[in-house]
């Protein structure tokens, strides 16, 4: 992966090469101000003709560029200058919005570097008081790093030499403490690279990524932060009673795979497991799906990537919780061995389940993965993700990830690190009504609850394997890809759910939730 070289420099501005300078201004907060937004001397007199000719006002999203032509007169040796909007911030303002305007900043800023080919950069970070100095640059860096991302591993043919090839370089200079701003790059640098890592899974295709890849990349993870890796095999699975994973593996060339990550601290305080769901991808097995968008179901291991990506996080800040990654890995195809419709399985914990339709496969695999990690690993608590159902699109959009909890703490928690991360949650109810839905006359449960409220009765699923121990479950369906347009999401997948976890394990704390 391109590597972009982030340092945090006392040096003056003027001094420092580059293709572009940049500089971020917030928008004065009495309105029909008459007065240019304050800035640094070395701007004063551009963003002052701007702003009298109604050209820039520190809006956000406005930029202005210029070119200090006269560079011996001002001892700028920057190519460019760009000053950018950040739009009104008051002591009001929520911190999660501020974040979110510097990350989308960013993300604008890669933008911009991508169209005048600017590889090298200087941001002079702007001084919000209300959130500091660290977060400041934690949130640009996200947006630059996350704006700048590309795949562009098959396209070697086609590329030109003249392509734009990404950030090389990204200097930040201007706010003290020098140690807190270094601080907040690399933590902003941890989360765009782990999110990064999610999308490169998610961009491979079907047969570029299987449980064998999958597998692969965790162990890679292991050796290089030093988490335990265990990979359960089809045999394993057979002795352990896996039905589930192994029902939906059964029309398939490639075997499953049932991968474990476990980080444990030295002081160790509380246990949180993740668990994601890893159909490399979704032809819907018998249930066949239609044909038109079928490709996209390669994106069906979105959450198995979120986790796995976490878990590099994980590895990098070492936090004082214990982490364990649950990834049940398979594609869910068709063919004469495949599971039937009307098909009954057993899950690892004993409860059978009638298969009526094949296409609702990521409950049958992420069943058997829970109840499996919360029997060996005895977690405090239990979040899963996954690309569960069409219906959270038709609920929420492309807006909100849906959630479903046993526990209001733990939910609330979620919430919040979603805010945090610009990743937005909404819950979803769940209640013995919902639950009823998927009784089936033969067997103890079925996998599909009818057309009502499909991504809760899939949640009523997962429920039935989780018992009292503190759950949420995350439906990405409708923000895995297609994520609310922003600067720093592409067009394909989004890398959803990394930061957040990212942002609830800064949050946990040794959490015991109520049971
Ligand atoms: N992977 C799909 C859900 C999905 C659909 C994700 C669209 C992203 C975009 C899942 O396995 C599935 O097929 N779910 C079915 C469930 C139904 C058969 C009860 C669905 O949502 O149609
Ligand atoms: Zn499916
Ligand atoms: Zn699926």
């Amino acid at each position: 992966m391109k590597t972009t070289r982030i340092s945090v420099t006392g040096k003056k501005v003027q001094t420092i090469e580059a293709d572009l300078l940049v500089y971020c201004l917030a928008q004065p907060l009495k309105k029909n101000s008459k007065t240019a937004p304050p800035c640094d001397a070395l701007i004063r007199q551009q963003v002052k003709t701007a702003f009298d000719l109604g050209d820039f006002s520190g809006k956000d999203g406005e930029t202005l560029m210029y070119y200090p032509a006269l560079k011996e007169e001002t001892a700028v040796k920057a190519n460019r200058i760009m000053v950018m909007g950040m739009g009104k911030i008051n002591q009001e303002t929520d911190a999660s919005a501020v974040f979110e305007t510097l990350r989308e900043l960013g993300g604008r800023l890669a933008g911009t570097c991508k169209k005048v080919n600017a590889k090298t950069i200087t941001i002079c970070l702007p001084d919000i008081t209300m959130i500091s100095p660290g977060k400041t640059s934690q949130c640009l860096v996200e947006g630059l790093l996350l704006g700048d991302y590309r795949f562009e591993k098959y396209k070697a043919a086609t590329r030109k030499k003249t392509d734009y090839t990404g950030l090389k370089l990204i200097r930040f200079s201007g706010l003290n403490p020098v140690k807190s701003v270094r601080a907040g790059v690399k933590k902003g640098q941890i989360a765009a690279h782990a999110a990064c890592e999610a999308r490169n899974m998610a961009n491979e295709p079907g047969n570029g990524w299987t449980s064998k890849e999958f597998a692969a990349y965790a162990k890679d993870l292991a050796s290089e932060y030093g988490l335990k890796f265990t990979c359960l095999e089809k045999k394993d699975m057979e002795n352990l009673g896996m039905g589930g994973i192994l029902a939906v593996n059964q029309g398939s060339a490639i075997p499953p795979r049932m991968i474990i990550l476990e980080y444990t601290p030295e002081k160790k305080s509380s246990t949180l497991l993740l668990v994601g769901k890893g159909i490399t991808f979704d032809s819907g097995g018998i249930s066949l799906k239609p044909s038109a968008g079928m490709e996209e179901m390669k994106y069906d291991m979105c959450g198995g990537a979120a986790v796995l990506s976490a878990m590099r996080a994980v590895g990098e800040e070492k936090p004082d919780i214990g982490v364990v990654a649950i990834i049940p890995a398979t594609d869910n195809m068709s063919g004469s061995s495949a599971v039937r419709p009307g098909d009954i399985i057993r899950h690892f914990n004993g409860v059978t389940s009638e298969i009526v339709n094949t296409d609702a496969e990521g409950r049958m695999i992420l069943a058997d993965a829970l109840a499996y990690g919360i029997k060996i690993f005895k977690p405090d608590g239990v979040v899963d993700i996954a690309t569960l159902t069409g219906a959270v699109i038709i609920g929420l959009g492309h807006h909100h990830a849906g959630m479903v909890s046993n526990n209001d703490p733990l939910s609330d928690l979620l919430i919040s690190a979603g805010k945090t991360a610009g990743e937005p949650l909404w819950r979803l109810p769940l209640n013995k009504a919902y639950k009823k839905q998927i009784e089936s006359k033969v067997a103890d449960i079925k996998n599909i609850g009818g057309k009502s409220g499909g991504s809760i009765t899939a949640a009523a699923y997962l429920a039935e394997f989780v018992g009292k121990t503190p759950w949420a479950h995350l439906d990405i369906a409708g923000t895995a890809w297609n994520f609310t347009e922003k600067a720093y999401i592409p067009k394909g997948p989004s890398g959803f759910g990394v930061r957040t976890f990212i942002h609830l394990i800064h949050a946990w704390k040794g959490q015991k939730f109520n049971r």
